[in-house]
């Protein structure tokens, strides 16, 4: 962190703690730290040029703070928030922390949070609930809330009034100030609440433990400025921020030669990446075909914004290599009515020239997606132009959801005149089609050779090893331990729904991979 950073943060607060004396008082909770997140502010998008800091060193002062203490992240939502997760346990580890996958064990314990619907936040809300005992036997335990909920001006209330348990609540933008928040939390009898409603610069080389060797995540950017009606991510991840493409190679390279055979590339709306960039033109078509050139069996990125999904990529991804052939392409709707509502900025006619497109140039290619049902006053005729697009693109997967209301959101002040049993309805309709189709894809795999990159044993059935196929699809089949890690042949025996089961071939027996 720098000095700038440090200014900005410390007016961010005084300002906020006057603002509050005005509206309503809080200050009894917060003596020590209290930088409250604002809605209103997150909403902005300023001009001012992204800062990048290439160095993170944890500050000397902090050194130890964890010795013979021990630590437990809980994570809700994306791969951003997972990855997330294994940047503040790499700083853990720096400051002498030892990781426990056990509540009861830990000296701090926290959860990082998802926003994105309601049901996400109540699982929060239950499980402080269920902490809550823990404080009590262990009054030095240490209870955070971070991750997005903590963006969220209604969600730091509640927290302030009903959940006295909690000792600190941080953001998104300050994971990197976690020894500094620590350390208030140990010295300050009172919450202590550090969100920053601006997103901050772009730090580099921020500590990291990943979860295994085989598959990393690599983010390329943060934030979004989509501002599609319904969705939270664009204030609770601030604007788009690219990372600069040298410092992305650079980090995937030492993923490649530390033995990780796929990585995927993150971003909210990754199809955005490098518009930011003032000083030059180069965009995610531009960044695939570096990773091409990088000795890594597997590359995948997500999440793609249809709308910015160039030709430019389209050529790069049909190159092949270890560029993979799936493609998660978020519709959301079939309705060009809805969209238009939603914000998409596309139309169905757009979307499907789109997936022409990518049906041209990559013939192999897998498509899935993610599907909101019951947008506000969403009519049976717009859901029935969903369950025609679904059929037509051809889907062989695909997260469907039902429109969850987000407080601040421009979609959450429309009336709704869609009864709760109506849009349960349609979902169940729309999963039996998904399901359907699943099915249908995994047919075609019958006594075909796939390749699967191993990542261990089964969930269910330690006897039995799991992995992916370049399409995603999950394979659980019979096989030495020592394919763990690696990417071997596996003859499919029986296709299921969601998985196929299979038998490992012999590395030299002679075939053709489907
Ligand atoms: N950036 C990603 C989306 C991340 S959120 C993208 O644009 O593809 C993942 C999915 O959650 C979204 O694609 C959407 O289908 C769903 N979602 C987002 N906000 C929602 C809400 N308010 N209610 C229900 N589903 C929502
Ligand atoms: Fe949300 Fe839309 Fe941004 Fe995706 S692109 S994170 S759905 S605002
Ligand atoms: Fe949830 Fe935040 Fe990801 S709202 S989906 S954890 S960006």
């Amino acid at each position: 962190m720098n000095e700038n950073q440090r200014l900005e943060g410390q007016q961010v607060q005084t300002e906020n703690s006057s603002d509050k004396k005005s509206s309503k008082d809080y200050s009894k909770y917060f003596e020590t730290v209290y930088t409250a997140p604002s809605l209103k502010d997150a909403k902005k998008r300023g001009k001012e040029e992204v800062k990048y800091h290439k160095d993170f060193d944890i500050p000397e002062e902090f050194l130890g703070m964890g010795e013979g203490r021990k630590f437990y992240i809980r994570t809700y939502g994306c791969q951003m928030n997972e990855h997330d997760t294994e940047v503040m346990a790499g700083i853990f580890l720096g400051l002498g922390y030892e990781p426990t996958d056990s509540v009861e064990d830990a000296n701090v314990i926290l959860l990082n949070t998802c926003a994105i619907r309601e049901n996400a936040e109540n699982k929060v809300f239950g499980e402080l609930g269920h902490l809550k005992h823990l404080k009590r036997e262990k009054p030095d335990l240490l209870l955070g809330v971070c991750g997005c909920m903590s963006q969220e001006e209604s969600v730091v209330n509640k927290i302030l009034k009903t959940y006295n348990q909690v000792d600190m609540i941080f953001g998104t933008h300050n994971i990197h100030r976690l020894p500094n928040i620590l350390q208030e939390a140990y010295m300050s009898k009172e919450m202590v609440v550090e969100v920053w409603s601006k997103e901050g610069d772009v730090i580099e080389n921020l500590p990291k433990v990943r979860r295994g060797n085989i598959k990393a995540w690599v983010n390329i950017m943060y934030g979004c400025d989509k501002f599609c009606t319904y969705c939270i991510v664009p204030y609770t991840r601030g604007k788009e921020r690219s990372r600069r493409p040298e410092d992305i190679i650079q980090e995937v390279r030492q993923l490649a030669a530390h033995g990780y055979q796929e990585i995927t590339l993150l971003g909210q709306n990754v199809n955005a990446y490098g518009k930011d960039f003032t000083d030059f033109e180069y965009g995610l078509g531009d960044l695939m075909d570096e990773m091409r050139k990088i000795d890594i069996p597997r590359v995948r990125f997500t999440t793609s914004h249809p709308r910015d999904f160039d030709d430019h990529l389209i050529e790069v991804l049909a190159k092949g290599g270890n560029l993979m052939d799936h493609i998660h392409l978020p519709v959301q709707s079939g309705s060009t009515d809805v969209l238009k509502i939603m914000a998409r900025k596309y139309t169905r006619e757009q979307y499907l020239e789109l997936v022409r497109k990518i049906k041209a140039a990559i013939p192999n290619v897998t498509l899935t997606t993610d599907i909101i049902v019951g947008y506000p006053n969403e009519t049976d005729e717009q859901f029935e132009e969903t369950l025609s697009l679904v059929r037509e693109v051809g889907y062989e997967s695909a997260y469907t959801f039902i429109y969850s209301p987000r407080e601040g959101t421009p979609a959450a002040k429309m009336q709704d005149n869609v009864p709760m049993e109506v849009k349960k309805e349609r979902l169940q309709r729309l999963n039996a089609l998904v399901n359907e189709q699943s099915a249908q894809s995994m047919k075609k795999y019958q006594d075909q050779i796939v390749e699967v990159l191993v990542e261990g044993e089964s969930k269910n059935n330690p006897d039995v090893l799991a992995g992916y196929t370049s399409k995603m699809k999950l394979v659980n089949f019979v096989g030495p331990k020592s394919a763990i890690g690696k990417i071997v042949k596996v003859k499919i025996t029986n296709a299921k729904t969601w998985s196929l089961n299979g038998e490992m071939v012999e590395e030299n027996e002679p075939v053709e991979v489907k």
